[in-house]
């Protein structure tokens, strides 16, 4: 592997966003790390619905094959329990496994150009998509990876379809159940490939087909049993397909949010993307043909066509598709285009990959906070879910708000816990946050409580604290954190960045 300057100064800058305390979404924590600190260090903290017996909607084999060493390797042979140490080590896996991989499946994917390809690479490594969100422990990140080394054995078998490649099918099975566990809408990445592919290999390689049947079935028993003895339940769990029926009752989605259909296409696509939304409609007519019956690029059409159909869509469902969409893009032949996509991708690398929601992280890497101490209550005000898996606390217990009949609310909280509570209120109002730390403090004038909150509800937060029976002193400040959800045009203190800490008692 020859790198230029250039590109050893893009990794870098990859590698660094990498390790910065940014939070871009709560699954980046509670579908992942959160469930795994559980297993392997046997803390408490939250079990997010998808993982509750109840919904039993995840499958703890992809985090396990993944995750599995590393954690292995920090609590079991080294016994660390520091939470950052932990959060860096999985960027880094996350980070590294994605440059490798992609390099790797490239080679397979764009066989005939080395140019294209190492042009397709450079993108690749310049898009903040590489820098944030892929070295973020999302479902989405092993996706990709995935999805990449699928497409990689799909085109080795187009390459040469003369010949038969039993193992291939066999490690095409495996990578394909393992895809559909993780998340149990990977068949919509491969849908349209795999149809290529089974009309110019699988047709005349029925051996090779009934392999790979073969293998995904017993693959995916396998998997089940796995699931159903971690999750200890009676009946046989199937993680994918319990996903999917929760996924189709548009009733469960509208409590995560519905968005219009076109969503993904208008709106995610071209911010995962910036000005690169312009080269993804062919412009020649001899350009046509090979743009659409490229594998790649069949996998980009078939994932959106078949996503746009769920109600629900995120942006980062959509991350699988960069490295497909950089080797589209790397026929394009424009310096100024370039320098315009590093730009574009610098700056969403800083706000994305650097400051988004960063203090919270922050805080909790924070000796004071975290590490076999008992805590206080802790309340937390209008930020993303507080990973509680950082606490790295055995007696840990959660309580949060829901939202009934669209009133905001919170139940099975407990005002008479003086130790190791997190309440977290996430977006609640005013009148429900002052309400919960007076109910706390009224039955017990000595107790202290601890709220966090980011600056740009300071002013709100102050409304609270300006009551002579409340004594408060600030004990945590940092300026770096972006909060772009409470933008208020009234008040300008709501765009100022940071994140403080509170004690309050009752005096
Ligand atoms: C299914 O729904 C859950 C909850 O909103 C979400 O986290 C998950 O990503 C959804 N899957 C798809 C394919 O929309
Ligand atoms: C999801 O929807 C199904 C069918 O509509 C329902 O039986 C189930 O209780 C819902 N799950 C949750 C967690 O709301
Ligand atoms: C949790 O509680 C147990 C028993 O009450 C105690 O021995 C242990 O030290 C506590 N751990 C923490 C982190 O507070
Ligand atoms: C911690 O988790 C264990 C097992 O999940 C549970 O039995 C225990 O009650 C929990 N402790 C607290 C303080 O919630
Ligand atoms: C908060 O609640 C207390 C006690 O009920 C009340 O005296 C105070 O006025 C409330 N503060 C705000 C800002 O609503
Ligand atoms: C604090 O409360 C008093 C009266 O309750 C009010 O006059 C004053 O303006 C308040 N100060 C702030 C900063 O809200």
């Amino acid at each position: 592997m020859h790198l230029s300057k250039f590109e050893i100064l893009a990794i870098s800058i990859g590698i660094l966003i990498a390790i910065q305390p940014s939070y871009i979404h709560p699954d980046e924590h509670f579908q992942s790390l959160e469930i795994l600190a559980q297993l392997f260090y046997g803390i408490n903290g939250t079990i997010p619905w998808e993982y509750d017996l109840i919904n039993g909607a995840r499958s703890f084999v992809p985090l396990i094959l993944y995750y599995g060493p590393v954690y292995y390797l920090l609590a079991c042979i080294l016994h660390i329990n520091n939470p950052s140490i932990l959060l860096y080590c999985v960027r880094l896996q996350h980070a590294l496994s994605f440059l490798l991989i992609t390099y790797m499946s490239l080679s397979y994917i764009v066989p005939n150009s080395k140019a294209c390809r190492s042009k397709a690479y450079v993108y690749v490594i310049t898009s903040y998509v590489t820098w944030s969100f892929q070295s973020h422990s999302f479902s989405n990140s092993i996706e990709t990876l995935v999805l990449l080394a699928t497409i990689a054995t799909f085109s080795m078998q187009l390459e040469k379809s003369t010949q038969n490649y039993y193992l291939l099918s066999i490690f095409q099975g495996i990578l394909i159940t393992l895809g559909i566990f993780n998340r149990m809408t990977f068949p919509a990445f491969v849908f349209l490939p795999s149809l290529m592919v089974f009309w110019k290999y699988y047709l005349n390689h029925w051996r090779s087909f009934m392999l790979l049947i073969l293998t995904i079935v017993v693959t995916s028993f396998i998997f089940i049993l796995i699931d159903t003895n971690i999750y200890g339940s009676s009946i046989y769990i199937i993680a994918p397909m319990n996903n999917l029926l929760y996924n189709v009752s548009v009733d469960n989605l509208s409590q995560h949010g519905l968005h219009p259909r076109y969503t993904h296409i208008l709106v995610n696509l071209p911010q995962l993307i910036g000005p690169g939304i312009l080269y993804m409609i062919p412009h020649h007519k001899n350009q046509i043909k090979s743009f659409f019956m490229s594998l790649p690029m069949l996998s980009i059409y078939s994932a959106i066509l078949i996503l746009s159909l769920f109600p629900h869509q995120e942006l980062r469902f959509l991350t699988p598709l960069v490295p497909f969409i950089c080797i589209k893009l790397a026929k394009c032949k424009s310096p100024i285009f370039f320098k315009i996509w590093v730009m574009f991708n610098l700056t969403m690398g800083i706000i994305i990959g650097v400051f988004h929601q960063s203090g919270i992280v922050d805080i909790l890497t924070q000796q004071i906070f975290y590490a076999d101490r008992d805590i206080n209550v802790h309340i937390w005000w209008k930020s993303y879910s507080p990973p509680t898996w950082m606490y790295m606390n055995d007696n840990l217990t959660v309580s949060t708000t829901n939202f009934i009949d669209d009133i905001e609310r919170i139940d099975n909280i407990d005002f008479n816990m003086h130790e190791n509570y997190v309440i977290d209120l996430k977006g609640s109002d005013l009148k429900l946050t002052n309400e919960t730390i007076w109910n706390f403090m009224k039955n017990d004038a000595m107790r202290k409580i601890t709220l966090f909150y980011p600056s740009s509800v300071e002013s709100k937060v102050l409304q609270i604290l300006n009551n002579t029976h409340i004594q408060h002193k600030k004990i945590y400040h940092t300026r770096r954190h972006l909060d772009l959800d409470h933008f208020d045009i009234n008040d300008l203190s709501t765009f100022i960045p940071g994140f403080s800490v509170v004690e309050l008692q009752y005096a």
